[in-house]
């Protein structure tokens, strides 16, 4: 029996063909194999797994900065059939999770500006935009950079689990 419940685990090779396959379903501009290959040791390369299927993934590494270490949230995705269903949001917060333990202070990430569905998820963690990078993504559509204080976030998230 396929239990409905996800896993979330770190990522193995073995998953990257999974990874990238839900990559090509989500953006329109995917990252290749080798993107995701190269960060297969990252501080936070999760997937999530449902039935032995991967579902979804997140991917985030850390930036040393003068005693602030900066967090950065690469990669977030969920499968389109297994949206909705609160994994993305549970993915976000492992890779938080994995980001303060590695130390960092920050966490940054760029999503597009006509991203309605991430942008309320980001802002719901605590995000903020913090500025505009215009003509970021190929075709032209302007960024928003946003960061949330890891300390706030993980009193905040504690308080929402209590
Ligand atoms: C963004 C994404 C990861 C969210 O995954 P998900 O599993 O559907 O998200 P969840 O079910 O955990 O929902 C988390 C929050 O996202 C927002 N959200 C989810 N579905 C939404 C929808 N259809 N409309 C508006 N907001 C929505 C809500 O804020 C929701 O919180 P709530 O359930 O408390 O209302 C997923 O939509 C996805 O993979 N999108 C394509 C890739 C992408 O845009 N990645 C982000 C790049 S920066």
């Amino acid at each position: 029996m396929t239990s409905d419940v996800a896993t979330i685990r770190p990522v193995e090779r073995a998953d990257l063909l999974a990874v990238v396959r839900i990559e090509r379903a989500c953006f329109d501009d995917p990252w290749p194999y080798d993107a995701f290959e190269r960060l297969l040791d990252a501080p936070a390369f999760l997937v999530a797994e449902r039935g032995e299927a991967v579902c979804g993934y997140v991917v985030a590494d850390v930036t040393p900065n003068a005693g602030r270490d900066i967090g950065h949230i690469k990669d977030l995705a969920v499968r389109p059939d297994a949206r909705g269903r609160g994994l993305g949001r549970r993915l976000l917060r492992a890779g938080l999770t994995r980001l303060c333990a590695h130390g960092a202070a920050v966490a940054k990430l760029e999503v597009r500006e006509g991203n309605a569905v991430a942008r309320s998820l980001y802002a719901s963690e605590g995000f903020e935009p913090i500025r505009r990078a215009r003509r970021y993504y190929r075709d032209g559509e302007d960024a928003l950079v946003l960061a949330v204080d890891l300390g706030t976030w993980a009193s905040d998230s504690a308080v929402d689990k209590a």
